[in-house]
């Protein structure tokens, strides 16, 4: 048995991790669910965004399913996100986005990009003075080391061949340059078997759009990671299509990349692919590979036996797609 904390948040945060968790139960019997509070729901009872509690189940736990969250406009608002992804050391975020459904217009994408997920911007270092606002990014050499060899050992355990570093080392020559040096200094060492190759930031959002199929294992700096994952979300179909998960040493979240979606929820139109796949790239993280292949075949199948979701131009809501998924699923067990 493996215990997850599910923390379903705000907007469409309940809707898409009630469709995964809907799924994942129809892959395995070996799931023991505790759910959790996060978010404006758990401000509203606890006045905390990510009450102590519920850390405490987060960090008992195997790992965790979560939705999202909604910002809401106040300056002093600490981020529950920002928070578990700090105090579980989960350093390394990883998407892939991989084209399910066919499009006539956008060429198809098989990606997966790996994002610091501890540094740069993301530390939120901001200082107001005369002038305005000072926003310090910290970029270490361990935290390089980290995420590249993290980068090459997900490359290796998922038959992948080629790793490139995004960076923008042409303007921030220090940080981004440190950067650029560990990923060669560690490709070197720890990277044989696979090819590598870099490229600045804003030419490889291009790419992403013209040529998806030119990039294998994407490896970059935090706010680069976190754009470029949306970028490639849509030549893949939009954001319900990308899964994501967040890593460390001891804990793990596993997300849809998306938000909380406030313009579509409560109405049974959100997609709910992300969350399902970020439950499979879950199970996979545990070692239950079978079940993860399952729900994985599954979303292909249904998708490719005409099932669309509203996102797509289809008609299936986010239940009745779920529905579709588990039962598939189901059937591929007897
Ligand atoms: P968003 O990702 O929530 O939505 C962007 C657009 O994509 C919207 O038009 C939305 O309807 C659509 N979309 C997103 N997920 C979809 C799905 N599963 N199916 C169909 N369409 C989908 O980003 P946005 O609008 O910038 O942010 C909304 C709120 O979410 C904000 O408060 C933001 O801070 C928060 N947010 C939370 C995250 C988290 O909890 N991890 C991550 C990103 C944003
Ligand atoms: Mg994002």
């Amino acid at each position: 048995m493996k215990r997850i904390c599910v923390l379903p948040g705000d907007g469409i945060g309940p809707e898409v991790i009630e469709a995964a968790v809907t799924v994942l139960q129809a892959a395995t019997d070996e799931l023991e669910i505790e759910y959790a509070e996060i978010g404006g729901a758990a401000y509203d009872k606890t006045g905390s965004y990510l009450p102590d509690e519920t850390m405490d189940i987060m960090r008992a736990s195997d790992s965790c399913l979560f939705g999202a969250v909604t910002t809401p406009p106040t300056l002093d608002y600490d981020s529950p996100v920002l928070r578990f992804r700090k105090e579980l050391e989960l350093f390394a975020n990883v998407r892939p986005i991989r084209s399910i459904i066919r499009q006539p217009t956008r060429p198809p994408i098989d990606a997966v990009i790996v994002r610091e997920n501890s540094e740069g911007l993301y530390t939120q270092n901001e200082v107001f003075d005369d002038e305005g606002v000072t926003t310090l990014r910290k970029v270490t050499r361990k935290g390089c080391e980290r995420i590249v060899g993290f980068a090459i050992d997900y490359a290796h355990a998922h038959d992948r061949k080629r790793i490139t570093c995004v960076h923008k080392s042409n303007v921030l020559r220090a940080s981004d340059g440190l950067f650029v040096d560990v990923f060669r200094q560690v490709a070197e060492s720890k990277g044989k078997g696979l090819a590598f190759d870099d490229q600045l930031v804003d030419s490889a959002a291009m790419k992403l759009v013209t040529s998806p199929s030119s990039f294998d294992v994407i490896v970059t700096l935090n706010l680069y990671g976190d754009i470029l994952s949306d970028v490639a979300a849509g030549v893949a179909g939009g954001l319900g299509f990308a899964p994501s998960g967040n890593i460390g040493k001891k804990h793990s979240v596993f997300e849809p990349a998306h938000g909380s979606a406030p313009d579509i929820a409560g109405s049974d139109v959100a997609n709910p692919t992300a969350a399902i796949l970020a439950g499979a790239m879950m199970l996979e993280h545990l070692g239950m590979t079978e079940p993860a292949t399952a729900i994985r075949d599954s979303v292909s199948s249904v998708y490719g036996s005409g099932h669309l979701t509203v996102d797509v131009g289809g008609r299936h809501g986010t239940k009745s797609f779920a529905e579709h998924v588990a039962s598939m699923v189901a059937d591929s067990r007897q």
